[in-house]
């Protein structure tokens, strides 16, 4: 018997060496999990990279599945989808775990980088990860644009016809850029073709290229901590971080905790709240696309409508759109409007923490507003949040700058 096992061991061994001579497989393996040490004291803030990761598989997963039974076609797409529904073989469940991994990518896509902001994650050296993250979020809001169009439902079709020609407001070139999205005069079967081509394959290759980018630029500079301390500037003689810990087993058992509990709360809504009170289903979605009448109330789903409600502030269309633009571009600048000498929120001064707090409540409020009606009331209060929000990243340079800092100690704090 213990020849045997001694001589399966042998050739395990002889298939690792195989695949090692033609691969770098044990060698990636240390690289970026037994041998790449990330600070150990990481908190519940770091958790949803991971959790971001495990939702792009889920979509992808379910997506594939749904694809199988889908029609892209305006004649066939609304009742296709119902037969999804209703008589494929587990289908409900596949819809609705791709609907509410769609909410869900995006609670915790905001999550993720509220944790950036938190602990000054898009600091020097990691100036680059958070700009490829900003992309993988210009890409993740148009593969969740392309996919709202999909079950040509009434939002799908109102809500794209919207948010389609609000590109029109662009001096020149604008209507030109209408048609071309559209590929036709009105939305039709061939804007739904290609939202379909963009949804399962352009887009979703686009956010699997980036996610692989955005790790190989965090395994080349290291991850950053709630403290924000490098810990690579401190290491033991064996040349390891004294700080960090491999990231298997230990963070990668730590994480499968987290990842448990996210699949309960995430089962929780596939099964009993798939819809969420109309949040992420909207009612008139589970009507079919009628192009004679339009919805009372057409109002994006809640992940986009705090920019929504930024470009219904302006009561000019080209000025609206430019604003909103603007706010979702501005971000890409915070490693360089950002001039505090600290990262994290722990050693950083009062006038930074009021005016992240102000940021967080402006956004709320935003998306709320971009829910309602644009009555005067809300448009004013929008008008008002806007101010905010732009005013967190404009006045940044500043106030950063004069805020005052406590010292960082040397050592990551970690209280066992
Ligand atoms: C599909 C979406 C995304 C996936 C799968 C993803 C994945 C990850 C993973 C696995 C990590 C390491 C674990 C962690 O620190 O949480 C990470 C770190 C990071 N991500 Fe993302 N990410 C995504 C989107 C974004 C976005 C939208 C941004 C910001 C605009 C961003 C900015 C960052 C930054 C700055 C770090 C380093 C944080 C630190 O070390 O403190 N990521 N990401």
């Amino acid at each position: 018997m213990a020849r045997v096992e001694a001589e399966v061991g042998v050739e395990k061994s002889g298939i690792m060496k195989w695949i090692d001579d033609r691969f770098p497989f044990t060698e990636t393996l240390k690289l970026h999990a037994t041998e790449y040490y990330a600070s150990k004291n990481f908190n519940i803030w770091y958790i949803f990279g991971v959790l971001a990761t495990v939702v792009l598989v889920l979509q992808i997963v379910t997506g594939i599945f749904l694809t199988m039974n889908y029609k892209p076609a305006a004649a066939d797409a609304f009742a296709s989808v119902e037969y999804i529904m209703r008589d494929v073989e587990w289908g409900w469940l596949i819809r609705y775990m791709h609907s509410t991994g769609a909410s869900f990518f995006f609670i915790i896509v905001y999550l993720h980088m509220f944790r950036g902001l938190l602990y000054g994650s898009y600091k020097k050296p990691r100036e680059l990860i958070w700009i490829i993250g900003m992309l993988i979020f210009l890409v993740l809001m148009a593969e969740a644009f392309a996919g709202y169009l999909l079950p040509w439902g009434q939002m799908s079709y109102w809500g794209a016809q919207v948010i389609i020609s609000l590109f029109g407001a662009i001096p020149f070139v604008g209507e030109a850029l209408v048609e071309l999205i559209r590929g036709d005069y009105s939305i039709s079967d061939i804007t739904l073709n290609r939202f379909f081509a963009l949804h399962v394959i352009v887009l979703p290759l686009a956010l699997i290229a980036l996610v692989f980018v955005h790790i190989v630029a965090l395994h080349h500079v290291g991850s950053n901590n709630p403290d924000g301390i490098e810990i690579k500037d401190h290491k033991g003689p064996d040349g390891i971080p004294l700080d960090g810990i491999a990231f298997h087993p230990y963070h990668t058992t730590k994480d499968l905790v987290y990842i448990i509990a996210f699949l309960i709360v995430f089962s929780f809504v596939v099964f009993f709240a798939p819809d969420m009170g109309g949040y992420f289903l909207e009612h008139a979605n589970f009507e079919p696309a009628n192009t004679m009448a339009t919805p009372e109330h057409i109002a994006p789903v809640w992940y986009f409508t705090p920019f929504y409600a930024i470009l219904r502030a302006v009561p000019s269309k080209f000025w609206g759109m430019f604003l909103m633009v603007l706010a979702v571009a501005l971000p890409f600048a915070l490693p360089w409007l950002d001039r505090s000498r600290v990262k994290s929120i722990r050693y950083r001064g009062w006038i930074y923490r009021l005016a992240l707090t102000l940021f967080v409540i402006s956004f709320i409020a935003l998306g709320y507003l971009g829910l309602k009606p644009a009555d005067t009331v809300y448009v004013y209060l929008a008008q008002f949040f806007s101010v905010i929000y732009f005013s967190f990243f404009l006045l940044m340079p500043y106030y950063s700058s004069i805020d005052k800092t406590k010292p960082v100690p040397d050592r990551v704090v970690y209280h066992g």
